[in-house]
């Protein structure tokens, strides 16, 4: 069976090794991949955004197959496109991926049928959004109801820094069209999680837990970043709270989006806040989490085109998803200065140290080939990734691993996993 990727970051090298270790797998190509991926797949120079380009190459090579990765080509409808074309394709349909593509669609979803979520207003009118916060309580939440690269929540904690992040959002339209309408939320307290979903329209099945580390620097301070590191199972994520989630937030979402005529197909990723009033939904995303997937992958059991095909074929009711009992630690290695400014192209040494080690994966994010070898790339550089008996070991593991990489300007958090100390 030939499979194409659409994507080139972490998630999609994860995505990747997992399809190159199915035996169903006769060839595997990514669009446009990176210097990881292309040791397990042929990467071909397409952009994740152009539709036409993809279908016509998935033609070209009779694709049995196609993932698509990240956000954007999603919420833009690239798998309409293959849909259209008669192509099989793992990732929901435009309608569906307005999930994550509009936050004031999920949290009238989540109001309407009942989906613990915080309390929220939606306004497209800065003068209405700046009076609501006159009497409004504080901390308050703000969002950009489109796309931001994960950046379009603001935590305001008195009323000065709400004004000022509605001029951010609506006035100053630091994040484009995205901030035209804003959800101005609740501030909830908690554990989060993230629990990414297999969805085939009607059935879902969560996978292993994950907690993801946001901001830049150790103790959660610093800048949010598309993801410092996370580790998989998540202590906080009981079976009390699965069983809750199970029957209150998953299919209830799935029965949502269909009543809606929005049939889900593909990941849908449920972040999660473990109040003291029980679970709510933070955000949901229409794919895999990135550096979730770094962790949540390698601990499946499953053959990951199987599961895939459930998905398509509205079958994933007879899909038993199975996780290894280790847990599993992913320390992102980014280039210093990251999320702001930083340096690229230096030279990455270390690599081969990771070939033929069972529980250690090196997951390229921002990298790039060249004739000097491997080079940096972007801001977060590769996910270093091990797994463990338990959360401790693999935490152990893991930071043990990083030390075999070395590049000039090297960062990392180190404390990553370190909630789990606090037990
Ligand atoms: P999101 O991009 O929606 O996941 O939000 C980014 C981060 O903002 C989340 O991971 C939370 O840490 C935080 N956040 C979002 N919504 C809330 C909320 N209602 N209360 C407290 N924190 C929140
Ligand atoms: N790690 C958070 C995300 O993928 O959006």
């Amino acid at each position: 069976m030939k499979v194409l990727i659409v994507g080139g970051g972490g998630r999609e090298h994860a995505i990747a090794c997992k399809c190159s270790e199915s035996k169903r797998v006769s060839k595997l190509y990514a669009a446009p991949g990176n210097a990881g991926i292309a040791e397990v797949a042929e990467c071909v120079d397409i952009s994740v955004m152009d539709a036409p380009a993809l279908v016509a190459f998935a033609k070209e090579k009779e694709i049995d197959l196609t993932i698509i990765g990240p956000d954007d080509p999603l919420v833009a409808g690239v798998a309409d496109a293959f849909m259209a074309a008669g192509m099989r394709v793992f990732g929901p349909a435009k309608n569906a991926a307005i999930i994550e593509g509009s936050k004031a669609f999920s949290k009238d979803l989540m109001k309407k049928y009942g989906i613990p979520s915080a309390a929220y207003e939606t306004f497209d009118n800065p003068d209405a959004a700046l009076a609501y916060l006159e009497t409004a309580k504080m901390p308050i939440v703000l969002k950009a109801d489109g796309l931001a690269l994960g950046k379009g929540v603001l935590i305001c904690n008195n009323l000065e820094e709400a004004k000022e992040g509605v001029k951010t959002l609506m006035l100053d339209k630091q994040f484009g069209s995205a901030g035209d309408k804003i959800v101005i939320e609740e501030f909830m307290t908690g554990r989060e999680v993230s629990v990414l979903c297999f969805c085939d329209g009607t059935h879902i099945k969560p996978m292993a837990s994950a907690q993801d580390h946001k901001r830049a620097k150790d103790g959660d301070q610093g800048l949010n970043t598309g993801g410092m590191g996370t580790f998989s199972p998540s202590p906080f994520y009981t079976d009390e709270v699965d069983k809750f989630c199970k029957e209150n937030i998953y299919q209830a979402t799935m029965d949502a989006m269909k009543a809606e005529g929005r049939d889900f197909t593909g990941v849908l990723f449920c972040g999660l806040m473990l109040t003291e009033d029980g679970p709510k939904v933070l955000e949901y995303n229409a794919r895999f989490g990135d550096p979730e997937t770094q962790v949540v992958l390698p601990r499946m059991k499953n053959d990951i085109i199987d599961v895939f095909e459930a998905c398509i074929d509205g079958k994933l009711d007879e899909i038993e998803l199975d996780f290894e009992d280790k847990a599993a630690v992913c320390v992102v290695l980014a280039s210093d200065g990251y999320p702001e400014h930083y340096e690229k192209g230096f030279v990455i040494n270390g690599l081969d140290s990771f070939k033929d080690k069972d529980d250690y994966y090196v997951f390229h994010a921002g990298t790039k080939a060249s004739d000097k070898g491997v080079l940096t790339n972007g801001g977060r550089v590769l996910g270093v990734t091990a797994k463990g008996s338990d959360l401790v070991e693999a935490r152990a593991n893991a930071y043990k691993a990083t030390e075999w990489i070395d590049f000039e300007n090297k960062y990392m958090r180190n404390d990553i996993g370190k909630a789990i100390d606090e037990q």
